[in-house]
């Protein structure tokens, strides 16, 4: 029996692959208008990083990641997300030492044990964004226009941002004991997980999915109603300057994420496109991370988003590539000197493709039909002997006679017309 990839891990394939290199192509090209330089982390870290920073207390570290005892005996983790690894490096390598405000952003691979459906996997891909060192509620807005950008830039009007404050650790925990206190009295409403929650981490019973939790907390305190003076200021900051340069948003009071390390503004970028998964991407600023994690005390905030959801969205259009030119060639001596029209024509920096195993006439424009390329050109003995061959623009409909010399078939490719 054949052998088959493992259930939420998936393989992608050429059709899609050109899609998530347009999405890649596309936040590289943006982030760093903005600034933003690229950091490779490694996927498998210790286990305690990601304990002591995404929270004990949460799914993601109770139940959701990949551990194992390597082969010496070190406690180690596949990343589940890459905020954790960003700012291990960032102070593993000192990068505070030559400008506290880094800009960073990564790509690649996360591993959550998550039971796999449309938009959630046990292996998905993060493009995400991190920066360090700025408290001013300008960067807030920054990040969150680039993000909006990105999307705009992918021609997408989904998805739609909604923004919220988590407060600080003055003002968390009095609204922390708010919304105990008002849940006291509904405990028994509340599904299995946020019962057990209810000490350890009370506010995931906010976006819980479940009927008796929305029950329960409906008309419980909002978090905004809690926010000390220099929290509230932060936000009302950050709103000012997001409607300044018309980044549209709502305000969520009742997201609370899932990661612990979050502090003051956080957020989301939600679409209903998605079924039961709407978030596309996601984050927040986490002002206390960096220190808990034994580094300088110094801001940051970032998102991440799921390229799979993101590729979603943009299904139904097309990213597969065209090559420039298929060649046709019948008989022998044509098919030699299209193998050699070629070479030279790629080494020149043209796409081209044959039909290696083509026999008759009409198998080979069968294939070129499937590929769909730009021109085409067929070379029979009469076109050898005379060294000319008919050059066809297929989005236009056009011929001519074009010298067979790969230069001259170069340049009339880059024209884009075969009639001029
Ligand atoms: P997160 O909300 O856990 O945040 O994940 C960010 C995004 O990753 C989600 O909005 C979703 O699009 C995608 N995602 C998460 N889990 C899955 C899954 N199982 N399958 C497919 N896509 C998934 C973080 O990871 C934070 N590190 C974001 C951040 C960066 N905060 C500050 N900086």
């Amino acid at each position: 029996m054949a052998i088959t990839g493992i259930k939420g891990f998936n393989d992608i394939l050429p059709g899609e692959v050109e899609k998530w290199q347009h999405i890649e192509a596309t936040a590289r090209r943006i982030f760093e208008l903005y600034g933003f330089a690229e950091i490779r982390i490694p996927i498998l870290e210790k286990t305690e990083l990601f304990a002591r920073s995404i929270g004990d207390a949460t799914d993601i570290v109770e139940k959701e990641m990949y551990s194992f005892v390597d082969k010496g005996e070190n406690r180690v983790t596949m990343r589940p997300e890459g905020t954790a690894s960003v700012m291990r490096a960032f102070i593993e390598h000192k990068l505070y030492a030559a400008d506290q405000v880094a800009k960073l952003y990564y790509m690649g691979p996360m591993f959550r044990y998550e039971r796999p459906q449309k938009g959630r996997y046990r292996q998905f891909h993060q493009i995400g964004a991190e920066v360090t060192g700025v408290t001013d509620p300008k960067i807030d807005a920054q990040v969150l226009s680039m993000l909006c950008h990105f999307f705009a830039e992918l021609g997408l009007n989904e998805p739609r941002l909604e923004i919220n404050s988590l407060g600080c650790k003055e003002c968390r925990p009095v609204y922390r004991n708010a919304l105990k206190e008002f849940l006291a009295r509904k405990i028994d409403q509340l599904c299995e997980d946020c019962t057990r929650r209810y000490d350890t981490n009370p506010l995931r019973a906010l976006d819980c999915k479940s009927a008796g939790c929305k029950e329960a907390t409906a008309g419980a305190p909002s978090v905004l109603d809690h926010l000390c003076q220099g929290c509230a200021d932060h936000f009302a900051s950050t709103r000012r300057y997001l409607e300044g340069v018309g980044t549209a948003y709502a305000i969520n009071p009742r997201m609370v994420r899932g990661l612990d390390y979050y502090t003051r503004t956080t957020f989301e970028l939600v679409t209903g496109l998605l079924g039961a998964q709407s978030a596309v991407a996601a984050g927040g600023r986490y002002d206390g991370l960096i220190s808990e994690l034994g580094g300088p005390q110094l801001p940051g905030i970032g998102f991440a988003m799921g390229v799979e959801r993101v590729a979603l969205l943009l299904d139904g259009r097309e990213f597969r590539r065209r090559p420039d030119l298929f060649i046709a060639a019948i008989g022998e001596a044509a098919q030699f000197e299209a193998f050699r029209l070629m070479n030279s024509l790629q080494q020149l920096g043209v796409s081209v493709e044959i039909d290696y195993e083509g026999k008759s006439l009409k198998s080979q424009m069968r294939r070129s039909d499937k590929f769909n390329s730009r021109f085409t050109l067929i070379i029979g003995e009469d076109e050898l002997s005379r060294g000319t061959a008919v050059i066809k623009n297929m989005d236009a409909g056009v011929q001519k006679d074009v010298e067979l010399d790969a230069e001259r078939v170069a340049e009339t490719i880059s024209k884009g017309s075969a009639a001029c």
